[in-house]
C-alpha cells in the first residue's frame, strides 16, 4: 500500500509482466502481482509436459486459473511455451511401443503430426480468451552455437530436422489472429556466438517465409554482465537487421553472480549487494525504454524472492524486485526511481 504501481510507472514505455504460479496468484502474493503489472504468462501451466503429459490426455486447470486472472483484472497475457526441448513428455518421441523412435522420415512424420495436434488443441483451447493475449513463444531454445549449423541437437532436431520450427509457427499463424504476435525465445541472446545464430536462424526463417513476428530475449543475466550497453547493442543489431521485429524482455531476473560472492542464505546477501542489483535493474530499465520501442514489453520471471527457479542449491539469489517478506527493495527502486 502506498507504493506506486511498477507497470503504472513504466506504462509510457512498456507493459511490464509477471509470472502467474499455481498457488501464487491468491492472498498477498496474488495482490503484488494485480498491483504491480501489467502482462501475465504462466511460468509452468501452458507447457507441453502440463497440458498433455499423456498423448491425447488434456488438463487445463492450471492454465485456466492464469488465463481467468489476468481477464479479470484486465492484465494481457504472452503464451508460453508452444514448443521446447524441456517440460515436453517423452512420449513425443516415442514409438506406439514406448521405445525411442530414431531418424526416418516416418518418425520425422508423426513427430511433426503430435507437434501440429498439440499446438492446434492449444491455442482452439484458448481460442474464446484470444483477446487477452498479445504474444506468444512459438518455438523456445532451439539454438546451440557449439554447433556448426547453430541447431541444438534436441529429440526435435534429431527427428525433424528444422521443419520442427517452421512447422510450429505455421501452425500457430494460422489459428492465432494477427494481433497474437509469435516470438522466438532464448537466453544469453547477448553471447556474440549466440548472437550469430540469432541473427542466421531468423534470417532463414524469413526467407522460407515462416511467419515470425519478434524475439524474446530472456535475460536471466547476472550482476555485472551483459552489461547494458552490450544490450543495446543486441537489441539494435536485431532491429536494423529485421526492420519491424519486435523484440521483448521475457523472463529476466539478476543473479548476484556466477562465480563471484557466495552467500550461504538470504539472510547472509548484505545491503550493498542489495544496493548493487537495484543499480543493475535501474540501469538495465533505462536502457529499455531508451531503445525506443525497439523493446516492446518487458516481463520479470517471478515477483519477490520467495519463489524463484534460482533458489534451488547452495548459493542464494535476490534476483528479483521485492523480499522474502515481499517488501519492495532497491530493484523495485531503482526501475520506478531511477533519479
Ligand atoms: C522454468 C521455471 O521457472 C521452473 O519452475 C521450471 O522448473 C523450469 O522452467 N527458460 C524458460 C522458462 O523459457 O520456461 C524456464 O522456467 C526458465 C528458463
Amino acid at each position: 500500500p502506498g507504493l506506486p504501481s511498477l507497470a503504472q510507472s513504466q506504462a509510457a514505455w512498456f507493459p511490464v509482466g509477471t509470472i502467474g504460479y499455481t498457488g501464487g496468484l491468491s492472498g498477498v502474493q496474488g495482490d503484488l502481482v494485480t498491483k504491480h503489472f501489467n502482462s501475465l504468462v504462466a511460468e509452468n501451466e501452458m507447457k507441453w509436459s502440463a497440458l498433455q503429459a499423456q498423448p491425447g490426455v488434456f488438463t487445463w486447470a492450471n492454465a485456466d486459473a492464469q488465463v481467468a486472472f489476468a481477464k479479470a483484472r484486465g492484465m494481457k497475457l504472452r503464451g508460453h511455451t508452444l514448443v521446447w526441448h524441456e517440460q515436453v513428455p517423452a512420449w513425443v518421441f516415442q514409438d506406439a511401443s514406448g521405445q525411442p523412435l530414431t531418424p526416418s522420415p516416418a518418425a520425422k512424420a508423426l513427430v511433426l503430426q503430435r507437434e501440429v495436434e498439440h499446438i492446434t488443441a492449444v491455442l482452439n483451447h484458448f481460442a474464446p480468451h484470444v483477446g487477452s493475449f498479445y504474444a506468444w513463444d512459438v518455438a523456445n531454445e532451439v539454438i546451440d552455437p557449439a554447433q556448426p549449423d547453430c541447431m541444438r541437437r534436441s529429440n526435435w532436431y534429431l527427428l525433424t530436422g528444422t521443419d520442427f520450427i517452421d512447422t510450429a509457427f505455421r501452425t500457430a499463424r494460422a489459428l492465432l489472429p494477427a494481433h497474437v504476435k509469435l516470438y522466438y525465445n532464448d537466453y544469453s541472446t547477448t553471447d556474440v556466438p549466440k548472437l550469430a545464430c540469432l541473427h542466421k536462424l531468423v534470417a532463414g526463417m524469413k526467407a522460407r517465409g515462416v511467419p515470425i513476428d519478434g524475439i524474446g530475449h530472456q535475460m536471466h543475466i547476472s550482476l555485472g554482465y551483459p552489461t547494458p550497453v552490450v544490450v543495446g547493442h543486441m537489441v539494435r543489431s536485431l532491429a536494423s537487421a529485421f526492420p519491424g521485429i519486435s523484440q521483448q524482455v521475457t523472463e529476466m531476473d539478476i543473479k548476484i553472480s556466477d562465480n563471484g560472492p557466495f552467500y550461504a542464505t538470504y539472510e547472509d546477501i548484505p545491503p550493498a549487494v542489495h544496493a548493487q542489483l537495484g543499480y543493475a535493474w535501474r540501469n538495465y530499465f533505462n536502457t529499455f525504454r531508451q531503445l525506443g520501442g525497439l523493446i516492446d514489453s518487458v516481463t520479470i520471471w517471478g515477483q519477490a524472492d520467495n519463489h524463484t527457479w534460482l533458489s534451488s542449491g547452495s548459493r542464494a539469489e535476490a534476483p528479483l524486485l521485492f523480499d522474502t517478506a515481499l517488501k519492495a527493495k532497491p530493484a523495485y527502486w531503482g526501475i520506478v526511481d531511477p533519479s
